[in-house]
């Protein structure tokens, strides 16, 4: 059983970012080293928002060559209080989206053993919450087409246009029909918004129900995303695979995360399904102003992040081990303030270590 070889690269940029990713480091070196199956070794690349204000831009100018340098990417996240967020945004993290083509942003979203879904004393049971929230992430209302003309006049115009293409609905709607089709339930749900968005959204419609054709086995339908939230709280039990466009699935799956339990465990993969560039892991949380630097962030996100970045590599085994080691120290108890805890983020990462040693 020969070892394999990793090398990535790790952006951790800004607020809680530094303190989540190096847990996950810290993390994922002991898993390597229980396991014996792989070894990795993590380059940080210091860009940022304190780049950004030495060097005028958030990243290097021949970013995309350097990133494919790597075997994967771990990111932590972009945004500081004194600068406006579509310029943090856009000059870090969708700079790198976009042009790597990582089509497809997957958001697994589970209550975890020994925490609690905010939807445990509704009606409906006591519904267990695991979806795969799969969000188009290249196009759509996040383009970044429209303009502004007229600036400072009373008849300023702002346009923000959403981008459909259909190779873009097209794979992304593949990859959400075959991850679907990978899970027990083989149940997907489709979100737009075409009763009142008559060209793209409807363009979505046609190109699922033509897809769906090559996915005989999997059982799908489509939702309209307000009714859809309704169904979220409502009938949880209900969804599974989930797929829709970059801006819908941004909210709906915070909203996911926020029912499961907490954004403090939310990951999130940006995949290149294709293989050819490295796809991206990262918390979906931001910065968290309110709690940089006090060593209290939940650091699950970032670490279970880094699970599925292996997962992704390959290294099925070293996931499951290491998503067995998260669900015991939730179980345990030892959970940071955002779950109803106590722990601090050392004391998070250092038992989830501690688990590891016990399993591997
Ligand atoms: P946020 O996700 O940073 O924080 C929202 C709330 O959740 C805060 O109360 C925060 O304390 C809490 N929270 C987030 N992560 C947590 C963790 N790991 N443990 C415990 N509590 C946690 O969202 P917000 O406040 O809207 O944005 C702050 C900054 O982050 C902004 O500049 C925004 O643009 C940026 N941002 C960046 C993202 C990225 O890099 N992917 C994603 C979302 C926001
Ligand atoms: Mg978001």
């Amino acid at each position: 059983n020969r070892t394999r070889h990793y090398n990535v690269v790790s952006i951790p940029a800004d607020g809680i970012g530094p303190e989540v990713v190096s847990a996950a480091i810290e993390v994922i070196q002991k898993l390597a080293q229980v396991s014996k199956s792989f070894t990795i070794e993590f380059e940080h690349i210091l860009w940022g928002t304190a780049y950004y204000k030495e060097h005028g831009r958030y990243v290097d100018e021949n970013v995309l060559e350097v990133l494919r340098r790597y075997d994967a990417i771990l990111f932590g996240s972009v945004g500081a209080p004194d600068v406006p967020d579509h310029i943090s945004l856009w000059g870090l993290l969708l700079a790198i989206r976009g042009p790597l083509q990582l089509y497809a942003n997957v958001r697994p979203v589970r209550t975890f053993p020994g925490t609690v879904s905010r939807l445990r004393d509704t009606k409906s049971g006591a519904p267990e919450i695991d979806w795969l929230v799969v969000r188009e992430n290249t196009e759509g209302e996040y383009s970044g087409h429209g303009g502004r003309s007229h600036r400072g006049q009373k008849w300023e115009v702002a346009t923000e246009v959403a981008i459909f293409t259909y190779v873009g609905i097209e794979r992304i709607m593949r990859f959400a029909f075959s991850a679907a089709q990978a899970r027990p339930k083989k149940l997907l749900t489709v979100v737009t918004k075409s009763n009142s968005m008559r060209n793209g959204m409807v363009l979505w419609d046609e190109v699922a129900l033509e897809v769906s054709r090559d996915f005989p086995d999997v059982k799908w339908d489509k939702m309209l995303v307000d009714a859809m939230t309704v169904r979220m709280v409502n009938f949880p039990g209900s969804l599974d695979t989930i797929v829709g466009t970059n801006l819908h699935m941004d909210i709906l799956s915070d909203l996911a995360a926020a029912l499961a339990g907490s954004l403090g465990i939310a990951p999130s993969s940006n995949l290149d399904p294709t293989g050819k560039n490295p796809s991206l892991f990262e918390p979906v949380h931001g910065s968290a102003f309110d709690i940089t630097g006090k060593g209290v962030a939940n650091p699950v996100a970032t670490i279970w992040s880094a699970a599925e970045m292996l997962g992704w590599l390959g290294e099925a085994e070293a996931k499951d081990t290491l998503m067995k080691a998260i669900e015991n120290v939730c179980t345990a108890g030892v959970l940071t303030a955002d779950l109803g805890g106590t722990a601090n983020t050392k004391e998070v990462t250092r038992a989830i270590c501690e688990e590891l040693e016990k399993l591997g």
